[in-house]
């Protein structure tokens, strides 16, 4: 039985349909796991709640990103991008290339599987990190038994298109078209900006192109339902993304921090913006001259948050390191050269509360060097 979010009942309904729900997914008890087909809870079960000295700490003001006008001279967009990829390592940009009905219909269809009753999306509940289709809750990151309060839809892409998308939710009706159309305009999109980037660096323009971008795009769509009490709680723990770049459509309704000058910054989105961040493969190539910053979401009262995170990926086996074009006697490499694979292997806990390491947050990966 799936229930919209919006209106709170009363506990005591809350505990009988709660118990109605459960009967509803005989069979399938691991769906108990989805928080937004659940009821609503009047109250945050005990694993969501942090201890005090680990809950979000009240924000400092929201911050606008720079806004990048990729319709800009080419000149004047790797300047920006650039300076702010080295200022906060996180960007917005506008007049990107990614059509506003693509980003509606996502935006649409999206919330619209999220509503579709929990039977309809049983069969694609999994905790198997390697399932490439799969939705599950809290985060894929090993945590210390803590949970988060989302819910997440994986789907991956591969490019050149194959048949990747066979096994994509077959409901709603439309959603491998929009889903298709929204990831080859948005991988084109963050395509662009990785060859912006490399001419900005002094490095070959198509020095991102290849085994290190040309994994599967996967795709986080993200839902984060009203949550009882935001304030012990996180929705995302602080992370950096272990990919090359990460676009996201981040939704109107706030919820994305980023860790900046020792502080959480609050992301006030742009209308039309996508967010773009560099992931850790990106820091590790450019031997730390671009960072892979931290960023967290918090939760809230009032209403469901979706967002979908695109990610340009490596393929599994290419080997990264520091390029030489950032090496020197006086600039020796800071990070390991692994595949993509070990990297995600050695990088793949989250510790609760904020590490806000300015310096680097790949301490494991460098540890050996
Ligand atoms: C992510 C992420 C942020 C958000 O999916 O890795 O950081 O606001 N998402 O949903
Ligand atoms: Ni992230």
């Amino acid at each position: 039985m799936a229930r919209r979010h919006g209106r709170r009942p009363h506990e005591s309904t809350v505990s009988a349909s709660f118990t109605i729900y459960l009967c509803s997914l005989a069979g399938c008890p691991t769906m108990e796991k989805m928080l937004h087909s659940a009821p609503i809870q009047a109250t945050l079960p005990d694993c969501f709640i942090f201890p005090a000295d680990k809950r979000p700490p009240a924000t400092a003001a929201a911050v606008s990103l720079p806004i990048i006008d990729l319709s800009r001279s080419r000149d004047e967009v790797r300047r920006a991008i650039l300076d702010a990829g080295k200022e906060i390592g996180f960007f917005q940009v506008v007049n990107h290339g990614v059509s506003k009905q693509a980003m509606q219909d996502m935006e649409d269809v999206c919330r619209e599987f999220f509503r579709l009753p929990a039977a309809e999306k049983a069969g694609l509940y999994s905790e198997d990190t390697h399932k490439a289709t799969r939705i599950y809750s809290s985060t894929m990151f090993e945590t210390g038994g803590e949970r988060y309060w989302r819910d997440c839809l994986r789907l991956a892409c591969s490019f050149p298109a194959g048949d990747s998308a066979m096994d994509w939710p077959e409901k709603p009706r439309r959603l491998r078209e929009v889903v298709e159309r929204f990831t080859v305009q948005t991988r084109g999109m963050g395509m662009e900006i990785l060859r912006l980037l490399c001419e900005g660096l002094g490095l070959r323009h198509d020095y991102l192109e290849g085994d290190i971008s040309g994994g599967d795009v996967v795709l986080h769509v993200n839902h984060y339902p009203p949550c009882p009490d935001p304030s012990t709680t996180l929705g995302l723990p602080p992370h950096c993304d272990r990919n090359l770049l990460t676009l996201l459509l981040p939704s109107m309704v706030p919820g994305l921090e980023v860790a900046y000058k020792g502080d959480w910054i609050k992301v006030q989105p742009a209308p039309d913006a996508f967010v773009v961040n560099f992931g850790c493969q990106l820091e590790v190539v450019t031997n730390g001259l671009l960072k892979s910053i931290e960023h967290r979401v918090v939760t809230n009262l009032g209403v469901a948050r979706t967002t979908v995170a695109t990610f340009i990926m490596p393929t599994t086996d290419c080997l990264i390191g520091p390029a030489g074009e950032f090496l020197s006697e006086e600039n020796p490499p800071c990070y390991r050269t692994l595949t993509f694979g070990e990297f995600k292997r050695i990088y793949s806990v989250v510790k609760l509360g904020s590490s806000l390491n300015l310096t680097t947050n790949l301490k494991n990966v460098q540890k050996e060097i």
